[in-house]
């Protein structure tokens, strides 16, 4: 287990994916229904951010060619794309998100 701080609480807004990078990590930080998430933040289809994109229903839409991914699970839900995200445990000590890489 490798918990790095990678935000404040207080900088997420519900349904606003913040970017952040831990070392070479590229990660999306999520405010969803409360719970805060965390996500790998390159699109698995080409280069794009998903911080980028929208949140809907529970899934960040890529803003290169609109491709889903479920937030909780990285799975792939809406063409082009095809292969999962990968999703990092997120712990809340405080004010402080600490992801697990
Ligand atoms: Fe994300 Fe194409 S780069 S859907």
């Amino acid at each position: 287990m490798a918990l790095v701080f990678a935000a404040n609480l207080s900088e997420l807004v519900e349904d606003e994916p913040l970017p952040v990078k831990l070392g070479e990590e590229h990660i999306a930080l999520y405010l969803l229904d409360g719970e805060v998430r965390a996500t790998h933040n390159v699109c698995t289809h080409q280069f794009a951010l998903l911080s980028d994109g929208y949140t809907e229903d529970g899934c960040i839409e890529c803003p290169l060619h609109q491709g889903k991914f479920d937030i909780r699970t990285g799975a792939a839900v809406c063409a082009p794309v095809t292969q999962p995200i990968r999703v990092y445990p997120v712990h809340v000590e405080g004010d402080a998100i600490m992801v697990d890489l």
